[in-house]
């Protein structure tokens, strides 16, 4: 993974040298923060995680790989870990393609989507997966209930079930205790959207053939490397951090994450969760906005280019994207404009379409951080996803605000228990009520 950082400042007036003078000390500080602070101290255990052992993982994706489907239940940090690994790291047509259990994340409680996902399932040996930190979310509780239903109608038991939740509280970690269904550990000390490194993200990945090893791997070499470089200008995440918050400071309260590659889409996604509900907090944060190269070209990147200036830009490019095709030799008349396309490599235009939009958002004289995969292999997206962790929560520190809760968040899931009839949630319907009686 490198960074290129020249153009990080935009038509900012502020030089590096001030940068540094501004923010140097709280980024250091706040590494220190994350350094010093046990990982079992409530919110810090993702740092952890990369030195987790991998045998009960393996052992439960080894059991999961042997049913013809698996359903797994879960919601934002409970699902956008998983559906960003499975994106990055496996075929693109991963349930027709191959041989393993087919595989479906079921996150947006939305019944068509549900029902859909059964009937594709229904008829062989299915795996319900159920992840939820709390053990109640209504989104996830939901489904899970409906589709445990359905499994038993058809014969299939309690055993056929994995729930991945808190290791004491909440209604999930009660039905484990109580039932025999299998049961793994969401540790306590990790909130959901940093937990992709837990097994509520890796245990169905490896079932479908994601090396679980090699994604800790990358995440560790990258810990270590962003632990011990105490050099601002060394420690691209204590230099972003800065960066986010200078433009922050000067008008720029959107923060653009555009991978150019199908299979990072996802990865937008997850950060843009991540940021948001880190960040977002005492009146302060970035709108994180995710879009995706080559198509937003014919989109977005009008407005990035000559909109406002109120972005901050983070292009992301993979050298290699797994295969490469290259144009064969045109050898029909009317096609014989395109020549000039003859023999070259598509994934090379997609890399130079993204040098391109760069230079074009630059030009523009926005700012803009330019980052470069190697490939997209499993160590790599565990060193992106570790970094990405690790600056989210080094910036929330520098803001002075707690990254590691939501309480905007919660408010919203308390409404919804208290308009669902959730006893000990009357106040909260009452106040939803009002709203709509206004
Ligand atoms: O990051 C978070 O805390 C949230 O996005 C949660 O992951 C999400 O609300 C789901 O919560 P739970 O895992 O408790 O069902």
């Amino acid at each position: 993974i490198s960074f290129s950082f020249g153009a990080s400042l935009g038509g900012s007036t502020t030089t590096f040298t001030e940068l540094k003078e501004s923010f140097g000390a709280a980024a250091l500080a706040a590494q220190r923060w994350l350094a010093e602070t046990p990982s079992c101290t409530e919110g810090h255990g993702w740092l952890a995680l990369p030195d987790s052992p991998v045998e009960e993982i393996e052992e439960t994706a080894a059991w999961l790989a042997g049913y013809d489907s698996v359903i797994q239940v879960g919601i934002g940090g409970s699902a956008l870990g998983n559906l960003m690994l499975n994106q990055a790291l496996l075929d693109g047509f991963y349930n027709e393609s191959t041989p393993g259990p087919k595989f479906y994340l079921a996150d947006n409680p939305d019944p068509d989507k549900t029902l859909s996902i059964w009937e594709r399932v229904k008829e062989g040996r299915v795996a319900l997966v159920g992840v939820s930190k709390s053990g109640a979310t209504a989104e996830t509780m939901t489904q899970f209930l409906w589709y445990r239903s359905e499994l038993l109608k058809k014969g299939q038991s309690d055993a056929d079930i994995l729930v991945i939740t808190d290791p004491e509280k909440g209604i999930f970690r009660a039905f484990a205790n109580g039932s025999d269904c299998r049961v793994m550990e969401l540790p306590a000390s990790v909130g959901g959207r940093y937990s992709v490194l837990c097994p509520a993200g890796l245990v169905t990945a490896a079932a479908l053939g994601i090396d679980a090893p090699a994604l800790l791997k990358g995440a560790a070499a990258m810990r270590d490397f962003l632990t011990a470089e105490k050099d601002f200008d060394k420690n691209p995440a204590l230099k972003l951090g800065a960066i986010h918050l200078l433009h922050e400071r000067e008008g720029r309260p959107m923060s653009v994450l555009m991978p150019y590659s199908s299979k990072m889409a996802y990865f937008a996604e997850w950060y843009a969760q991540l940021w948001a509900e880190s960040l977002g907090k005492n009146g302060l944060g970035t709108t994180p906005v995710r879009a995706l190269g080559a198509i937003d070209q014919h989109s977005q990147v009008q407005l990035y280019t000559e909109g406002p200036d109120d972005k901050f830009f983070t292009l992301i490019c993979a050298e290699g994207h797994g295969v490469e095709l290259s144009v064969p030799a045109i050898e029909h008349e009317a096609l014989s404009p395109l020549k000039y396309l003859d023999g070259q490599g598509i994934g090379a235009m997609l890399n130079l379409e993204a040098k391109s939009t760069a230079a074009a958002i630059v030009k523009s004289g926005h700012p803009l951080v330019w980052l470069e995969l190697e490939k997209l292999d499993a160590e790599t997206v565990g060193a992106l996803v570790f970094f990405y962790e690790y600056l989210t929560a080094l910036t929330g520190r520098m803001m002075g605000i707690n990254p590691f809760d939501q309480p905007g968040v919660e408010q919203g899931k308390k409404y919804t228990y208290g308009l669902m009839g959730r006893a000990g949630y009357e106040k909260d319907a009452e106040e939803v009520g009002e709203w709509f009686r206004k």
